[in-house]
């Protein structure tokens, strides 16, 4: 039997017309929803990024203001930015891409932006609110991977969730949204022991480790939903962790590489600026 393809680029789709309709209707009460984001440097996949996110806000009615640095920015030039931003009522949303040259501290500019308009949840202060169950912001990838579990039903409550890579982007935050939906949670990285031991027990596997075709079908318990964070560029083109061929045919339900996981950061990154948006007039 071979598995249901979650189709990341459909729920992405919907989310972001659902987006697109709700900004007219803020237009309608005088809000005008605005993102800033913020490119430091060449590096490639970020340019993509970038360009898809400003695709984003364009197809859903929101302003993108976008920033290209040069790589030698200093710190202290892109935290003037950062602070300027923080005080531009235009810009409800500020991204600032990662990673930044080595020149700059990224701590210091994540501490940086505001915390209601980091529609990242990056920032200490949401990543702690985020903690306590009560982030307005939630971090896009994570909730992007609980919106995809929703829709494909796949049950949360009581669920054995084995995520695969500890950092701070998905990893950790996803930890936390998967606990508050009532699964059982287990982090595992580079020096957990046996492994495959681990994994093989998840009836949910997250994996996000950055190796190509890391999680192999020996790993998947038979009906196991399965979503792929990955994205290795390899010379044969884009890879995900998993080994899709061979896992979808153990699998009950696994993200394709593109088209999984992907789209979805980028519908709930328009999610979260329209949020922080409404947020903001409410305490203008
Ligand atoms: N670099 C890789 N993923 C992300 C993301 O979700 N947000 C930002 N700001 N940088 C990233």
């Amino acid at each position: 039997m071979s598995a249901t393809v979650i189709d990341g680029k459909k729920v992405s789709g919907e989310i972001r017309a659902e987006v697109a309709n709700e900004v007219k209707e803020l237009k309608k009460q005088g809000i005008n929803p605005g993102l800033a984001v913020v490119i430091v440097g060449e590096n490639s996949a970020s340019q993509v990024y970038v360009r898809n996110k400003e695709k984003g806000c364009l197809e859903a009615g929101i302003k993108s203001i976008k920033y290209e640095l040069p790589s030698e920015t200093t710190e202290a030039e892109l935290l003037a930015l950062v602070e300027k931003l923080n005080n531009d009522p235009r810009a409800n949303g500020i991204l600032v891409q990662l990673p930044l040259p080595k020149q700059i501290n990224e701590e210091k500019i994540l501490l940086a932006i505001k915390p209601e308009k980091d529609v990242d949840c990056f920032h200490p202060f949401n990543v702690g609110r985020l903690m306590g169950g009560g982030a307005k912001l939630k971090p896009c990838t994570p909730s992007g991977i609980i919106e995809l579990l929703k829709h494909y039903d796949v049950p949360l409550e009581g669920q054995n969730a084995v995520i695969i890579g500890r950092s701070n982007i998905v990893g950790k935050p996803v930890a936390m949204l998967l606990m508050q939906e009532n699964a059982t949670v287990e982090i595992c990285h580079s020096r957990t022991r046996d492994l495959a031991e681990h994994i093989k027990r998840a009836d949910i596997i997250i994996a996000a480790v950055g190796r190509p075709k890391f999680v192999t079908k020996d790993m998947v318990k038979p009906g196991a939903a399965v979503i792929d964070v990955g994205i290795n560029r390899l010379e044969t083109g884009l890879c995900g962790d998993v080994d899709f061929d061979e896992v979808k045919d153990v699998a009950g339900a696994i993200t394709p590489v593109p088209g999984g996981v992907g789209p979805m950061t980028i519908a709930m990154l328009l999610r979260n600026t329209i949020t922080a948006a409404k947020e903001q007039k409410k305490e203008a």
